[in-house]
């Protein structure tokens, strides 16, 4: 949103957010919820009437807001302050809970004045990001909320460079669902690409699967790796396990991999072996060059290649026939400003949702049947 010196003050309109809070995936209802840039509190309403939440802290730069909300929500804790100046977080001993916060809810700022970008501590690391990537980061980090967060995201932090460092980092805890995309006529007097996201943890995660492995009848179990062999930086050997790379997925499909002549004898991340589906990490995949493929040797993806690898012969050619079928909504998972590019979560939530199962994030989901 364009910004100004008003500090983003562009409420979320309630009926928008009880929308989006409606599609999203959680493993239980939150017992405390926490909005960093609480403003009206229309995020933290639809949490207690969507989410059935329980407890609620707001914290938000503007005393007018906060003054005006404590008169309207006496049974809420709200507080006046910069969420980026913060180092700790306000208490949250609510009466019945483990004082653990379950859900963040935010519409941060996406622009502060002539600020676009900033620079924050996550998770030992400074990031350089945009504002609204700084509050998400900055709002995780001090309340690290079991179920993750809700969130409305300019578009572009979705796939900006400015975004790609702290993309890489959350990508480490959360994956990243869209939930409601917004029209640039949302919110008033600013006219901007956004939508509500959500960061799941890897316990909603784990839920959302449950509800979709019921709706299988059969699932396909796999394992998803990322390739990790940088292409510009290994040695070329004679003997040594052939490198995939994705120039070479098309005559892969049409000659097999004993075709690859280039060779490796450095372990990279993405060693695999046996039965297996290849998609390219960036740049759309080729359906006409998407089959599965066998291997007796390990063979090493680079670092544009996610692997597959499957039991079966006949597990192999299941998650192709699915995966043709859903090619388009694959190809939607190809994102970015430049090249196009898919990350390992959205793939394996994307896969999820089609009925092959990542055994690498099964963490609680006891017993399932498998083909
Ligand atoms: C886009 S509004 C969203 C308000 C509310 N969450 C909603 O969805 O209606 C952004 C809010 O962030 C507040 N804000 C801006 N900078 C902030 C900061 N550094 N710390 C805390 N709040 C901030 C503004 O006062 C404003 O209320």
């Amino acid at each position: 949103m364009t910004a100004g010196i008003d500090a983003d003050k562009y409420y979320t309109p309630p009926a928008m957010a009880c929308r989006a809070f409606e599609r999203a995936q959680l493993a239980s209802a939150p017992a405390i919820c926490v909005d960093t840039a609480c403003g009206s509190g229309s995020l933290l309403s639809a949490a207690e009437d969507v989410l059935a939440a329980q407890h609620f802290l707001g914290i938000d730069s503007d005393p007018l807001m906060i003054r005006q909300l404590r008169r309207e929500r006496p049974d809420w804790r709200l507080y006046v302050g910069d969420l980026l100046k913060r180092h700790r977080p306000p208490p949250t001993n609510f009466p019945g809970t483990n004082y653990n916060v379950d859900l963040l809810v935010l519409n941060p700022p996406f622009s502060l004045g002539p600020k676009k970008y900033l620079t924050v501590k996550y998770l030992g690391q400074s990031v350089k990001c945009s504002v609204a990537m700084a509050h998400i980061l900055r709002s995780l980090e001090l309340f690290k909320p079991n179920q993750g967060a809700i969130a409305v995201v300019p578009e572009s932090l979705l796939y900006s460079d400015t975004d790609q460092n702290a993309r890489e980092l959350l990508d480490q805890n959360f994956s990243l669902t869209e939930l409601l995309q917004l029209s640039i006529y949302t919110f008033k007097g600013a006219r901007v690409n956004s939508l509500f996201v959500q960061f799941n943890s890897p316990a909603g995660r784990s839920n959302a699967a449950k509800k979709i492995v019921h709706a299988h009848k059969y699932l396909i179990p796999t394992s998803v790796v990322r390739g990790g062999l940088q292409m510009h930086a290994f040695n070329r050997v004679s003997l040594g396990a052939r490198v995939i790379h994705s120039t070479s997925l098309r005559s892969i499909a049409v000659d097999g991999v004993g075709a690859v002549s280039e060779r490796t004898s450095i372990v990279a991340k993405g060693r695999i072996s046996g039965w297996m589906l290849l998609l390219p990490r960036v740049g759309l995949p080729n359906e006409g060059a998407f089959c599965a493929l066998y291997s007796e040797d390990e063979v090493q993806l680079s670092d544009c290649v996610m692997g597959m690898t499957f039991s079966s012969r006949d597990a192999a050619v299941s998650a192709q026939i699915k995966i043709r079928d859903h090619w388009k909504s694959l190809l939607c998972l190809y994102r970015g400003t430049g090249a196009r590019y898919i990350t390992i979560d959205r793939l394996i939530d994307w896969l999820y949702s089609i009925g092959i199962i990542d055994r690498n994030s099964m963490g609680g989901m006891g017993e399932m049947e498998f083909i």
